[in-house]
């Protein structure tokens, strides 16, 4: 296999150990698949069905997805299948009508924001919402400079590929991007603060100096690609408050960590205490239909409301509004935030112990659902990849699915659906207490 390894990634390395059918399945993908896709593992799973916290392969091995974000309410919840049903059979329009329903969604959706974001347009992807936000910013600021963190991912258009370092040395950034560090206490300790804010006065102004100026600071709100990074929490203000200074805007990506995941409200921004200028959102809000928007307060639209004329064919579409009112509607009514805070807060804990017993283990972290546990080399924190790979390959050998993540690949990702329950928490605790004994050294 050629090309940038994505972090988790299969590699075909182990090919020929595949089962005959994985075999056959990797050869046909190959013949037909267009460049650039990955598989996730060492040995890539095959899936056909889900339901709730489950996948199930072909053999109907059930396994534990601790994994999956896009799904929040768990594959297949019936609220959105009943929604995305009734719909197609009802109406498929979009916004070029006049449509009561997209003005609910609307109104019920900006209620979930502080009241200075007070407008949605809507996209499919959240790297179309990232691109949309980027040329209001443009249009807004009249600058062109973008600032984000060392490792993060924004999407896969042209435009935000530029500002999406966590692609590699294979897809450049825009020379009219800056970056700065991800937060990282366990390195960086309590200097944390002063030291971004002193990264983020030299990105500006060499921004200004090469003639750029600051457009945006682009933060995804837990950092996730960073190797989740959910404190410092006074952070995001003091970095927001440098770039508005210099003319620019602050977008908070909540692709990740939107839609009630970390359990502190339903916007990863709220745990920092600061309000954005654009907020863009994307994978949940649909539970598996594509739907995708820009949030942003009127001011800063008014610019590019004046000379740009927007529309996106399915983008507020009638379907994807449909799952995502039914999405938002069952957060709510399940109590889904609250859920990720306890259940978040409890895995935390678990992990933290068997942490404790494993140096290698070196820090757990994580606001509600969105946990990261950094493996490390004996007697220090520089990070050991193998070892968070064998780890990820152990538990889904086991039936577990979960991921890495960071820069160096050495971040174990856990992000269930926000159904998981206790449960559901007790086994993932110890199926990982059980890999931790079986892969880490003593
Ligand atoms: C933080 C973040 N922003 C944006 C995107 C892009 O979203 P999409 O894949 O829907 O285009 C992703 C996708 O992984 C993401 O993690």
């Amino acid at each position: 296999m050629t090309g940038p390894e994505m972090v988790n990634g299969f590699t075909g390395e182990h090919l020929a150990g595949q089962p005959p059918h994985i075999r056959e399945l990797l050869d046909r993908r190959a013949k037909v698949l267009g460049p650039g896709y990955q598989l996730f593992y060492t040995n890539p799973v095959e899936v056909r069905r889900g339901s709730g916290v489950h996948l199930y392969d072909s053999a109907g091995n059930e396994y534990l997805d601790a994994y999956n974000n896009v799904v929040s309410l768990g594959h297949c919840h019936p609220a959105v299948v009943e929604a995305v049903t009734r719909q197609l059979s009802i109406l498929t329009t979009n916004t070029r009508y006049l449509r009561a329903d997209l003005l609910d969604f609307s109104e019920r959706l900006l209620a979930t924001f502080p009241a200075e974001l007070d407008r949605v347009t809507y996209t499919c992807t959240g790297s179309e919402a990232n691109d949309l936000a980027l040329r209001i910013a443009r249009a807004h600021t009249g600058n062109t400079g973008v600032i984000v963190t060392r490792n993060a991912y924004h999407g896969v258009t042209a435009e935000v590929a530029a500002f999406s370092p966590s692609l590699g040395p294979t897809s450049p950034l825009g020379p009219h991007v800056r970056t700065i560090s991800a937060p990282d206490p366990l390195r960086h300790g309590a200097e944390v603060v002063t030291m971004l804010r002193a990264e983020i006065r030299a990105a500006v102004d060499d921004l200004q100096r090469h003639g750029f100026g600051v457009c945006a600071l682009v933060v995804d709100s837990i950092f996730s690609s960073d190797g989740v990074q959910p404190f410092p929490t006074d952070l995001l203000g003091v970095l927001a408050a440098e770039v508005r200074a210099a003319g620019g805007v602050y977008l908070a990506d909540e692709v990740q960590a939107g839609f009630g995941r970390t359990g502190a409200g339903w916007w990863g921004f709220g745990r920092h205490e600061v309000v954005p200028d654009l907020v863009t959102l994307g994978k949940p809000m649909g539970n598996g239909i594509p739907v995708a928007a820009t949030v942003l307060r009127h001011e800063i639209g008014r610019e590019f409301g004046r000379n740009v004329r927007y529309f996106n064919t399915f983008g507020g579409s009638d379907v994807p509004i449909a799952a995502a009112a039914a999405v938002l509607g069952t957060i709510d009514r399940e109590g889904l935030i609250d859920n990720a805070r306890e259940i978040g807060a409890h895995l935390a804990r678990g992990f933290a112990e068997i942490a404790s017993g494993h140096p290698r283990l070196a820090d757990v972290r994580g606001a509600g659902l969105f946990l990261g546990i950094e493996v490390t080399v004996p007697d220090g924190t520089d990070p050991d990849r193998a070892l968070a790979q064998s780890l990820v390959d152990d538990l889904r050998e086991h039936f577990v699915l979960v991921s890495a993540s960071g820069p160096d690949g050495n971040v174990i990702k856990i992000r269930p659906p926000l159904v998981f329950n206790d449960a559901d928490a007790a086994l993932l605790l110890e199926r990982f207490a059980d890999a931790a004994a079986r892969v880490l050294p003593t």
